[in-house]
């Protein structure tokens, strides 16, 4: 955020009162036409300015709305989300952060948008993303991992999701393996991770986030409801998206150096408390057979670990799981 209106904020929120517009003024070092200026902006943005004569100014309410101002207000990280562009519209966040890494964007790059019209879902699927009603988010990467790490990142994300979904609400989510996030066994969120790299380097990877946040039962295409909900649904709340964002990047800041100082085994953990049918049963199918088994858990690597009627485990990397 530009500087000058970070400090205007910051003066306005430490105040009980009025503030006036020449102690503004003064503390900025602008002039009070651009104090008044700049208070005519935050209002566009959603702040409500109380202005009284002889006293000066006021802030009564903050912005529930998305805005590249009103997410980095407040947001409390050290290097996530500093590099913030928010759009009323994009094809897909990721194609937008893809640009911005080849132009050397630097790592912790976010874009947000409120609407994609060709949001991307893994497997070449459609992401349906409609306007204002969920979190439509990607984000430039550039760790120094190996390339087979990066499903790491992606089981992370699952975790960081699960944890601040958790907290906000009673809702209970869980991460179907690899990474979907379903409430009431219908998916909530998803995870794309695209990568750029060579053999034994990431150059960058690309983190997708969607998640339906404020949708209707009637916002959900008729031929998903079945399998599709939103938070909104699960928790009869509507759901601010611009702190959910905010807690979201902060909770990713610190579980990604978490991970990056102390590798995979403190995300292992927690992705196996959210993780669905963990310990219960399921068929597996693969090319050649299809079995009973029970889910384990996860490897490092990101595998499926299941354990068939004889005991032996197997890790599976890519299987159909009837859920
Ligand atoms: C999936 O479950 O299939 C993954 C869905 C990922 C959707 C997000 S929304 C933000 C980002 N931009 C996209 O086009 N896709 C990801």
């Amino acid at each position: 955020m530009e500087s000058t209106r970070k400090q205007l904020i910051e003066l306005l929120s430490e105040q009980q009162g009025h503030i006036s517009g020449q102690a503004l003024s003064q503390s900025l070092d602008i002039s009070r036409t651009a104090v008044w200026k700049h208070m005519k902006e935050l209002e566009r943005d959603g702040y409500e300015i109380e202005a009284v004569q002889r006293k000066g100014y006021k802030i009564v309410s903050f912005p529930n709305k998305v805005s590249e101002n009103t997410l980095q207000w407040g947001l409390n990280t050290d290097w996530l989300g500093h590099n913030l562009h928010h759009y009323a519209e994009v094809a897909s966040t990721q194609e937008v952060v893809h640009q911005l890494a080849k132009q050397g964007k630097p790592h912790g790059t976010v874009v947000i948008a409120d609407q994609q019209v060709q949001g991307k879902g893994r497997m070449s699927r459609n992401w349906d993303s409609p306007k204002g009603k969920g979190i439509w988010m990607s984000i430039l990467l550039r760790p120094e991992l190996l390339p087979y790490q990066a499903p790491q990142l992606t089981l992370l994300t699952a975790t960081v999701l699960a944890e601040v979904i958790a907290d906000q609400s009673s809702i209970t989510p869980y991460i179907k393996w690899p990474n979907d996030l379903l409430v009431h066994h219908k998916k909530v969120s998803g995870i794309l991770t695209e990568m750029q790299a060579e053999q034994d380097q990431i150059q960058y990877v690309v983190l997708g986030i969607g998640i339906n946040v404020n949708q209707d039962t009637a916002d959900i295409p008729e031929g998903l409801q079945h399998k599709a909900t939103s938070l909104r649904i699960e928790s009869q709340q509507e759901w601010s998206i611009q702190q959910t964002i905010q807690r979201i990047l902060r909770q990713f800041e610190r579980t990604y150096d978490q991970f990056i100082q102390n590798g995979f085994s403190e995300v292992k953990p927690k992705w196996e408390e959210y993780g669905y049918k963990i310990g219960e049963k399921v068929t597996i199918s693969t090319m050649k057979k299809s079995w009973q088994a029970t889910l384990v858990g996860i490897e490092p690597d990101g595998a499926l670990l299941a354990r068939d009627e004889m005991g032996n485990v197997e890790k599976l990397y890519s299987a159909e799981i009837h859920w």
